[in-house]
């Protein structure tokens, strides 16, 4: 199976880089709209009409189905590209809020921290469908200089640090922090050290596990050559994945 994998810029190769890993797919097509990030800070009209862009592109690429790699968007526009789409399109919003239910011993009482941009936290997507699973504790913070951050491939240092205590200095320690922007993974290191230990949830991981369950995938690839492209400066984009060791 073939997968496009769409986001802003460079965020979405941390959910690439799970697809790759996982071994269940011959192929990855990945396209960032670097030229426009970020969607976040967008007003929704805005972001659908980028994404219905990302449709059109996708609905003329060879790929059997398409990853939507931006949490904004696929609180945003999940709906309109899967109207416009001539493939299935699968959003990072409901793996990544069932991932709380694969993480062991966490009991409904933790304290749960949404991280990701102010569109996302916004929609009020995530804060509602973690209530609906019953879980009652949960704050959700709009970080969206952790974007041009890590799009300007800061992932740690003293303007990390500094940007920690700007967005957390309010907020008691978290059990579990859900990385609800597919940038942040690349500081989930820096996070989780900063909060002594607390559990992330990765849209990535998330979304190979649902993609597992929902088609019934098996190992089958042990390596998946990934094909990058970008609206603006794809070089960054490969630089990224070089790091990371997509490519
Ligand atoms: N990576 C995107 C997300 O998951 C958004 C970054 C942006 O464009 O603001 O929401």
């Amino acid at each position: 199976m073939k997968l496009g994998v769409f986001d802003s810029g460079v965020g979405g190769l941390t959910v690439a880089r799970s697809l790759q890993r996982s071994g269940y797919f011959s192929e990855l097509l990945y396209y960032g709209d670097t030229a426009r990030v970020p969607y976040g800070s967008k007003d929704a009209n805005t972001v659908m009409r980028y994404a219905l862009e990302a449709v059109e592109f996708f609905n003329g690429a060879n790929v059997d189905a398409l990853v939507v790699a931006c949490n904004t968007v696929s609180v945003v526009a999940l709906e309109i590209m899967q109207q416009y789409s001539n493939k299935p399109v699968y959003g990072v919003l409901e793996p990544g809020v069932l991932a709380l239910t694969h993480l062991p011993q966490l009991d409904k009482q933790a304290k749960i921290l949404v991280i990701a941009t102010r569109a996302t936290i916004a929609s009020g997507e995530y804060q509602r469908r973690i209530q609906e699973l019953g879980f009652n504790q949960v704050e959700a913070l709009a970080t969206p200089l952790f974007v041009p951050m890590v799009e300007e491939e800061l992932f740690d240092g003293p303007i990390i640090q500094e940007t920690f205590k700007h967005y957390f200095n309010q907020v008691s320690k978290p059990d579990v922090v859900l990385l609800g922007c597919t940038h942040f993974p690349l500081l989930a290191e820096p996070i989780t050290a900063y909060f002594n230990g607390a559990q992330t949830i990765h849209s990535g991981e998330a979304m190979v596990h649902w993609l597992q369950q929902q088609l019934q995938l098996s190992v089958q690839f042990k390596h998946t050559p990934i094909q990058i492209m970008a609206s603006e400066n794809v070089e960054a984009v490969a630089r990224v994945a070089k790091r990371w060791q997509l490519t």
